[in-house]
């Protein structure tokens, strides 16, 4: 029996009660294919940070670093200031282990209803390819009230280090700016790994930039995708700016296999492609460094206003596990556990209320888990 050890960080919110369902669904695949987990338990977010100060620190992303995955539910706390877990923890883990690629499939299952008139399971099939470590989200920038200051502001990465020696001068009152970056290597990598999934899916590769306004950073991008895309003469492509991806992706989703984009715009599109879907109880996602220790994760965020109350849906987090088992090479017990959610989900007797139920989150998981053992 093939053995896995795989680290656990339930998170905030929901994140233990959803999590907790994923696992057990996990394990019931586990039961089927003849593989075991051993689940090792992290106790980072909100309540570890407000006991002992650690967001996630060096030592603790050392010890990940030996495991090929884990499982992350959702982090995000009202007592704490946005955007503190979010970056110290999620963004720290992605940039860490260099996860640069997140893969967000947009796949409406059958028997979930899309907001969009008449679009159907067939239609709505893709899956957008986010760069995940650079663009907006390296996180330098700063303030400035009237005057002059200097400011040093440095991005270190893998592949690259980039510094930037800052001289401003404002009679603004106070202004903010934020720098944005797109390496070569960077943007190179995730366009490989999006030509390379095209190649395995419908041969269609989408490109989403604002090169029109933004053009130094998307243009880089835009002219670095048509150079690869030279490589790959059976893959067509398409250019897009960020603004009509999202009125195609509403009206004309059938026209999409694999869109590949920057970071920034990746997050905000994934949210529009998880309505398409039917919801974001539906769309997982995962961050991955296909040479490395990759995550995954529901797209959502911890609802806290639902923590406790077995109310959610686990679906997303489910479908996170079935990505998280298929990147360890067990291909038929990921699809066996995406073939169970669309059976819940066609059936339609064990539902959350997102969905129109009012069965509970580990109803839903139980269901999913027997119907991995029984389908
Ligand atoms: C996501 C989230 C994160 C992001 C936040 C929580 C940092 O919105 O995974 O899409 O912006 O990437
Ligand atoms: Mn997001």
């Amino acid at each position: 029996m093939t053995q896995y050890k795989i680290p656990v960080i339930p998170g905030d919110g929901i994140g233990p009660e959803i999590i907790a369902e994923g696992c057990k669904v996990l394990d019931a695949a586990g039961e089927e294919f003849g593989f075991d987990i051993e689940w090792i338990y992290y106790p980072h977010g909100a309540d570890h940070y407000l006991a002992t100060g650690e967001l996630i620190s060096e030592d603790t992303l050392k010890q990940l670093s030996a495991y090929p995955v884990i499982y992350l539910g959702s982090v995000g706390d009202d007592r704490i200031t946005p955007g503190v877990l979010e970056k110290g923890i999620l963004l720290a883990m992605r940039f860490y282990f260099d996860q640069y690629i997140n893969l967000r499939p947009v796949k409406l299952l059958r028997g979930v209803w899309t907001p969009l008139k008449d679009k159907t399971p067939e239609d709505i099939d893709f899956v957008v390819v986010r760069e995940n470590t650079e663009d907006f989200y390296i996180g330098i920038g700063g303030r400035l009230t009237k005057g002059r200051a200097r400011d040093v502001l440095e991005v270190h990465r893998s592949i690259y280090n980039a510094k930037f020696e800052l001289d401003i001068e404002t009679d603004s009152e106070e202004i903010a700016y934020q720098i944005g970056v797109i390496s070569k290597e960077g943007a190179r990598r995730v366009m490989y790994y999006a030509f390379n999934l095209a190649q395995q899916r419908g041969k269609h590769l989408s490109s989403v930039d604002k090169a029109n306004v933004l053009s130094d950073i998307y243009g880089f991008w835009r002219e670095e995708f048509a150079t690869i895309a030279k490589e790959y003469p059976e893959v067509t492509t398409d250019l897009n700016f960020v603004d009509a991806v999202t009125m195609w992706f509403v009206k004309n989703p059938e026209w999409f296999d694999v869109v590949v984009t920057p970071n920034m715009f990746g997050d905000i599109i994934t949210d529009l492609g998880a309505m398409v879907q039917g919801g974001l109880g539906l769309a997982p996602g995962g961050n991955i460094n296909p040479e490395g220790t990759s995550m995954f994760e529901p797209i959502h965020g911890s609802a806290p206003k639902y923590k406790g109350k077995n109310k959610v849906n686990p679906i997303a987090t489910i479908w996170a596990g079935a990505m998280l088992i298929e990147q360890l090479g067990e291909k038929q017990a990921a699809d066996s556990i995406v073939r169970a959610i669309e059976e819940n989900l066609t059936t339609g007797k064990v539902r959350t209320y997102d969905l129109g139920g009012s069965n509970t989150t580990s109803e839903v998981g139980d269901d999913i888990a027997s119907l991995v053992r029984n389908l």
